[in-house]
């Protein structure tokens, strides 16, 4: 594929303006269904790894050496910045927050996030990314959104309900609006830190949208990110909101300032697009399982999604969620080429 094809069409997309092919890459693609990322893992730990620039290069690169990926996106954890604003956390392999938070005086005591003196190593990693990627292809930063984050630290650990932070919406509202309003402003230093090292696009992960009811996101989760943007707008790069288990939210969704909307499998990109209008570009949506299909099956789902996103621009193909670690590489490369040659 030549050089400028691969390098446009991913920010094009973005934009909703015309491509020469439908561009993708793979929430997770570097991660440990790679042997080349389980090599790397075997020397050294998660959170080395997240703090050593070369090494976090190197990850953030192997996908794209392997396959024909539109974009690389930064090799880190959404929880990196909380852990440079002093937040003690271990990875076993999700995030086990040590003293969760739940109480102002703990939110009072969270201080600012200063990137270029808490979270050197990301903006490291960042030029160096910048000046070894393949194909030109552009780089996608990222921080966690505000509501999700706010999952991790109240609960402590991973969950399926997040009960203590759900419960903390409706029994001290306050204080969770002031612990949001905290990672909003510290996620808009840190990606805005992230835009001026070289990253090209940035991304908010709410992976935990779907635990909510569309007043309480509305409320509470769409204001901090809505106020994230806010501080990244006059940057110029596009702006991308992940809702995971979202498809119930996309009419609040609508009204947020942001370009490209990514979505999980379990709504259809003809009625998110409906949803959210012709002003944003969307992003996904294949379940993360259909790369277990038969290599004929999967061109069927593949070109199931196509058919759903439609032909106006402004759409970028993706999982719906993070590629699972037990998922055959040769599968990941049959997707990214099939999308390539679907024209
Ligand atoms: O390739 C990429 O997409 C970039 C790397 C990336 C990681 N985490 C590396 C990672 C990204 C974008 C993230 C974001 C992230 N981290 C999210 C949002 C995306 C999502 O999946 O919903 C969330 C919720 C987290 C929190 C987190 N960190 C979890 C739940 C886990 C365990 C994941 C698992 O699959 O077991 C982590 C650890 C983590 N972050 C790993 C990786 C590759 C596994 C660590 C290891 O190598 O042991």
């Amino acid at each position: 594929m030549a050089q400028g094809v691969t390098a446009g069409a991913f920010l094009a997309a973005c934009r909703r303006q015309p491509v020469p092919h439908r561009p993708v890459w793979v929430m997770r693609q570097a991660g440990r269904y790679l042997p080349e990322y389980r090599a790397v893992r075997a020397k050294v730990d998660f959170e080395t790894l997240t703090r050593t620039p070369e090494l976090a290069a190197e990850v953030t690169l192997q996908p794209l050496r392997r396959f024909e990926l539109d974009a690389a996106i930064l090799f880190s954890d959404i929880m990196t910045p909380l852990q440079g604003m002093g937040v003690a956390l271990d990875f076993a392999p999700g995030p086990h927050v040590r003293e969760p938070i739940r109480t102002d005086a703990q939110v009072d005591a969270l201080p600012a996030l200063v990137p270029e003196r808490d979270v050197p190593f990301v903006l490291d990693t960042i030029r160096l990314v910048r000046a070894g990627v393949p194909r030109g292809a552009p780089l996608i930063g990222f921080a966690g959104a505000p509501f999700t984050l706010l999952c991790y630290l109240v609960c402590g650990k991973p969950s399926k309900e997040f009960g203590p932070a759900r419960t903390l919406l409706y029994a001290q509202p306050h204080t969770a609006e002031r612990l949001l309003g905290r990672l909003a402003e510290a996620m808009g230093q840190y990606l805005a830190a992230q835009a001026r090292a070289g990253a090209q696009a940035l991304m908010l992960f709410e992976s935990w949208a779907g635990l909510l009811a569309p007043r309480e996101f509305t409320r509470f989760a769409l204001p901090a990110v809505a106020r994230t943007f806010a501080a990244l707008r006059p940057l110029g790069v596009p702006l991308i909101y992940y809702a995971n288990q979202g498809a119930a939210l996309m009419p609040a969704v609508a009204g947020l300032d942001v370009d490209v909307v990514g979505v999980d499998w379990r709504c259809g990109l003809s009625e998110v697009r409906r949803m959210l209008g012709p002003g944003k570009a969307v992003q996904g949506n294949l379940d993360p399982a259909a790369l277990f299909a038969p290599p004929a099956e999967l061109k069927r789902h593949v070109d199931a999604v196509l058919e759903e996103a439609g032909e106006a621009p402004g759409h970028i193909f993706n999982l719906g969620h993070g590629i699972w670690p037990d998922t055959d590489p040769d599968a990941v490369a049959r997707l990214v080429d099939y999308v390539h040659e679907r024209r």
